[in-house]
């Protein structure tokens, strides 16, 4: 029996849960939110389409009951504010740090063992406040943001080639942020060509650039925070961890020395099976992608100083 929990059930939440339950991901879904009656509605809601779909997980709902969480395998944090159109990720601090830190020792209280997925704003930042606050070791805290960000590679990439995004290979590493993130484009390729000679240096460009402001460009669109692709992509890193997939993700987790960095969580491709992060691999970064990570590094850290300056850490 597999059971995961999702805290937040705003618009992100609520896609990651539908979809673990509609790929029948954990055989138990148990969202909850502190609004009353959200998650409930919103679990219930999902439940009735088991019956059109066909899919066999459970779904409930609660309202602030972290006794109804105890025992998950893995907990989703998704809890806090999104970003209104205009505003950065990093902006989010003031308010969810205090949420996503209360969340995740609330968690810890009824599922000890529990693998912690961080989606919340800014993600890298409050993966850092999870794992520090927790005390948890570095396997079992870890940030969805590169699993998200490289699906964005890969569709603008798709779109750019005219190919299906399911034959791309392609990484974005460094912080979940807008200026931040590194589109690997070095290392993309379509059916094992690099995508370097499949576009022009022009249109690869444009590929890397649209994928770094992949975010704020739907939250122009939308008003608010994306929530498809980032429900889809912390249910992705899930489905990793619960079957044991192993699968190479970008994920957002803690260095000790990999990369050059130390006490800091930021994306690095990392193996992701039933341990949460199994290993993080080693990709040689050339002098270019090196300082492009050196100052996505010192930019997060820039952020987490924030931690302290609040008396959250
Ligand atoms: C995004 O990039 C919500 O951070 C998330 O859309």
């Amino acid at each position: 029996m597999s059971k995961v929990t999702v805290v937040g059930a705003g618009n992100v939440g609520a896609t990651c849960a539908n979809v673990l339950a509609f790929n029948e991901v954990a055989d138990e879904v148990v969202m909850l939110d502190v609004k009353e009656g959200i998650s409930e509605g919103k679990a219930l809601d999902m439940f009735q389409t088991a019956a059109l779909l066909g899919f066999d997980s459970k779904i409930t709902g609660c309202t602030n009951d972290y006794a109804q969480t105890a025992g998950s395998d893995v907990v989703v944090i998704t809890s806090g504010i999104p970003r209104k159109p205009g505003m950065t990720r990093e902006e989010l601090i003031g308010v969810n740090a205090g949420i996503v830190k209360s969340v995740a020792e609330n968690i810890l209280k009824y599922s000890p063992e529990a693998i912690i997925v961080v989606v919340s704003n800014p993600m890298d930042t409050m993966t850092y406040l999870a794992l520090k606050a927790t005390g948890l070791p570095k396997n079992k805290v870890i940030g969805m943001g590169g699993a998200l960000d490289s699906a964005r590679f890969r569709c603008y990439l798709s779109k750019a080639l005219d190919v299906n995004p399911n034959e791309i290979e392609a990484m974005v590493i460094g912080g979940h942020g807008d200026t931040t993130m590194i589109p690997l484009a070095r290392y993309a390729s379509y059916k094992g060509r690099p995508v370097s000679e499949l576009l022009s240096k022009e249109a690869l460009d444009k590929v890397v650039a649209d994928t770094m402001v992949g975010g704020a460009t739907l939250t122009g669109l939308l008003g608010t925070s994306a929530w498809y692709a980032p429900g889809a992509a912390a249910a992705y890193l899930v489905e990793s961890i619960v079957h044991n997939q192993k699968k190479v993700i970008p994920c957002c987790v803690s260095l000790e020395g990999e990369y050059g960095q130390n006490d800091i969580c930021i994306g690095v491709p990392c193996v992701i099976g039933k341990n949460g992060l199994e290993e993080i691999l080693d990709y040689k970064l050339n002098a270019e992608e090196t300082a492009l990570f050196e100052k996505s590094a010192a930019a997060v850290r820039g952020t987490n100083d924030v931690l302290k300056e609040i008396n959250v850490l």
